[in-house]
């Protein structure tokens, strides 16, 4: 299965950061990967103009669950695509933390992003203190049943990336065993919810503190169909050094 590598830049990067992307792309191009860098809403549209390797596409952080009306700051998944954007990143936990987004919140927006003839990347995983109480899995379970629209997932395909919360950022990978553990668990509960068929459309990712050193082993898992990646792809070289850690 080709390995699907996203880079989550939240909000980092001007213009002048076109370069980085430049070199993202002459490094996947030909390779046996889908890339994806999802920048500042800002900088979609100057970076999409920049790509040109079909495995490798410009994604958004987040958007509204409607089209266009009246909500001051915020963007749509129309507006998104007009920008050439093929990704949407939504449930990421510091934006269901930050302004209290639910998980019927998430399936709304993955529903808006599926209309659009877009891919959403779902994301969703627990805090430290349900880590700490033993709710991974219950967690996950609800997370997937709440914020998966399941039609548009069955016939379009899914991004789905399990970021433990307390991994983010930290430096705190999860233990190879605990991401195999959860993985297997979504890939179970996908099943369930009649989305457990593995095609080159479907695809679950682990995403929280990787870097190039841990990649290789995360993405050898079964379950395990890429990585959602934050700080280290800020820089071309260790996000690069990622995708070679790993094929
Ligand atoms: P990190 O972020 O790689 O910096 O831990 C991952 C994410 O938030 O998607």
């Amino acid at each position: 299965m080709t390995l699907f590598f996203a880079g989550n830049w939240k909000m980092h990067g001007t213009k002048d950061w076109a370069k980085r992307v430049i070199e993202i792309d002459k490094a996947s191009r030909g390779r046996d990967v889908h890339v994806v860098i999802c920048p500042p809403a800002t900088l979609i549209d100057r970076l999409a103009s920049h790509i040109h390797s079909d495995n490798f596409a410009i994604g958004a952080q987040t958007c509204h669950a409607a089209e266009m009306g009246a909500y001051t700051g915020d963007i749509s998944a129309l507006m998104i695509k007009d920008l050439g954007a093929q990704y949407v990143i939504v449930g990421h936990s510091e934006r269901r933390q930050a302004y209290g987004q639910t998980d019927a919140d998430i399936k709304a927006k993955a529903q808006a992003v599926y209309a659009q003839g877009l891919m959403p990347i779902i994301c969703m995983g627990e805090s430290e203190q349900q880590y700490i109480d033993g709710t991974t899995l219950d967690t996950i379970s609800r997370q997937l049943e709440g914020s998966v629209p399941v039609e548009p997932a069955k016939t379009k395909g899914y991004v789905i990336a399990y970021e433990p919360i307390w991994a983010i950022g930290t430096g705190k990978v999860a233990t190879v065993e605990n991401v195999e553990k959860v993985h297997n668990h979504v890939r179970y509960v996908l099943g369930v919810m009649g989305l457990g068929t593995k095609t080159p459309l479907h695809h679950l990712l682990y995403g929280g503190s990787v870097k190039p050193a841990n990649a290789g082993e995360l993405c050898a898992l079964e379950n395990v169909d890429g990585v959602l990646v934050g700080g280290a792809s800020l820089e071309p070289d260790s996000f690069i050094g990622i995708i070679n850690a790993c094929i």
